[in-house]
């Protein structure tokens, strides 16, 4: 095999630059499992957990190894300290999009989420000054997700304490303030369309979350010829850009410079700004992409998390007990809760951070690349290398959180029952890729979920015991297990 990999590199050093890339690669890249031509280090691990394959790699080849994912190398980098120093200390050089497969096909590199160098540049700083404008972050958005929360509150008393999945639920919810943002205006939670996108952008997260989604992530080349449900993911996209389009037609027809509307109106009239500009980043087709990008990662990502935290006090009533006792004496009764509340409210805070923690939802991130060639930590990473920054490493880091295995608030509050921040929290990431959308998520989650303790009881339809909140399947998504359950109102 050696002798393979030597003849492999001798022919690629023939070919000149790919060749001198890739021998400056192997001269000085941190050690790993040793490859096999064509499935790299697939042998040494469980293609079905890939992500606890990867963790526990790190126990042998420590915080920074090289694994190939079939011919492709990669470093993977676990625990907070090592993450900290590339994601913060070394933002830009760790700043690029690294390979993606499930969502390449359709992507191209194109969008925010997606996109690399001067492109991601400009798109991303249009997106976080647009959504601004529109109220993320802002008080104005924050009375948007009050008004969202009522008519949450208001699907769930439907549900008349009977037993009930809360996935498309909350899906709604989430999605509907996203919607607000990029296309104006919100949709019913019984409008047909509106939850065929959910069950769409649904079916997807769990596509890449599932053993077919890690095959296709290790072995894109074939996977993509071989016939199979991962298939599924491009058509996926295909249909919401198609509804993405049809949104973006109906803007253009009403558009009014002077009077704005949302994310798509202000993409409109940056294109007609720019229509001479021939290095323009900004076209219809990057407008599609970055569309359907927020709608992604604004939908899934907020309605995951609620759903997984719900299932968690299920199955931690003593945890629900205490968030009823400070949402009745801060809040009270009859009014909706607000941002204002939380700094008064140290245990909420604390549980909302801990569910993020525990629940650990996009467990190794999103890839990165570094964008030249650069020395770290004394070994050498050239250009375009992938990354896969293991997010969980750091949510589970035992030499940052003291009981990581078990779901324990007091991981964020100090002796006094104060909160207490930890960095090692990285459920967004962190550094220049940071989640776009963080602030907006923060204030979702603190709403939503304030908003149904303070109406309703939770009810699990078996002994709190036997709740297993390990998640079903870990991927790019870590999904949460199918459940029911009641609400009674208080
Ligand atoms: C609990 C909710 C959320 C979680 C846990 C989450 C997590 C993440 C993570 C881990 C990344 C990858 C960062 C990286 O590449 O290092 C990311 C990227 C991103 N998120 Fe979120 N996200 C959430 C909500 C949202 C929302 C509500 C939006 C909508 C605006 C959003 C928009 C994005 C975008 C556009 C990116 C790509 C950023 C880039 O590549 O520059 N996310 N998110």
């Amino acid at each position: 095999m050696a002798l393979m990999l030597l003849w492999g590199y001798s022919q690629l050093s023939k070919r000149g630059e790919t060749g001198k890339r890739l021998g400056f690669m192997f001269k000085n890249l941190p050690p790993g499992p040793t490859p096999l031509p064509f499935i790299g280090n697939m042998h040494q691990v469980d293609v079905k957990e890939l992500i606890k394959s990867l963790r526990e790699l790190s126990g042998t080849y420590g915080p920074m190894y090289t694994f190939h994912l079939g011919s492709r190398p990669c470093v993977v980098l676990s625990g907070y300290k090592v993450l900290k120093e590339a994601l913060i200390d070394k933002a830009e050089e760790f700043s690029g999009r690294g390979d993606f497969p499930a969502v390449q096909m359709w992507s191209n590199g194109n969008g925010i989420v997606y996109g690399t160098g001067e492109r991601w540049r400009s798109l991303r700083r249009f997106a976080i000054s647009t959504l601004k404008n529109f109220g993320m972050g802002k008080r104005s958005l924050e009375e948007r997700i009050k008004e969202e929360a009522q008519f949450l509150m208001a699907e769930f008393r439907k549900t008349q304490g009977k037993p009930f999945d809360p996935t498309f639920f909350l899906s709604c919810a989430g999605s509907n303030i996203i919607c607000t943002l990029v296309f104006g205006d919100r949709f019913e939670y019984t409008d047909k369309k509106f939850l065929t996108l959910l069950d769409l952008i649904n079916s997807n997260w769990k596509l890449m979350s599932s053993t077919w989604g890690q095959l296709l992530f290790t072995f894109p080349k074939i996977m993509r010829h071989v016939p199979g449900p991962h298939r599924l993911i491009y058509k996926n996209y295909l249909k919401l850009a198609e509804f993405v389009r049809e949104r973006i037609e109906m803007n253009r027809e009403t558009l009014d410079s002077n009077h704005m509307r949302d994310f798509i109106d202000c993409f409109l009239i940056k294109l007609q700004q720019e229509k001479n500009n021939p290095d323009s980043h900004f076209s219809e087709e990057t407008m599609s992409k970055t569309t359907v990008n927020l709608f992604f990662a604004g939908t899934e990502t907020v309605s995951s998390t609620l759903r997984y935290g719900l299932r968690i006090l299920l199955r931690h009533p003593e945890v629900e007990e205490k968030l009823h006792e400070e949402i009745d004496r801060v809040i009270g009764p009859n009014r909706s809760p607000c941002m204002e509340d939380r700094s008064r409210m140290p245990y909420t805070d604390a549980v909302l951070h801990e569910i993020q923690r525990y629940a650990d939802i996009v467990p190794m991130g999103v890839p990165h690349t570094v964008t030249r060639d650069i020395e770290f930590r004394g070994y050498t990473l050239p250009k375009d290398l992938n990354i896969i920054p293991l997010l969980c490493t750091s949510q589970f880091d035992p030499t940052q959180f003291k009981n990581p295995n078990s779901f324990d608030p007091t991981h964020f509050l100090d002796e006094n029952g104060r909160f207490r921040k930890n960095d090692a929290l990285m459920a967004f990431s962190a550094g220049k890729r940071v989640c776009l959308g963080e602030s907006l998520a923060i204030m979702e989650l603190f709403i939503f979920l304030t908003s149904i303790l303070q109406s309703f009881n939770l009810k699990p339809l078996m002994d709190p015991k036997d709740i297993d909140i390990t998640p079903e399947s870990s991927g790019l998504g870590n999904i949460p297990r199918p459940y029911q359950f009641c609400l009674l109102p208080r």
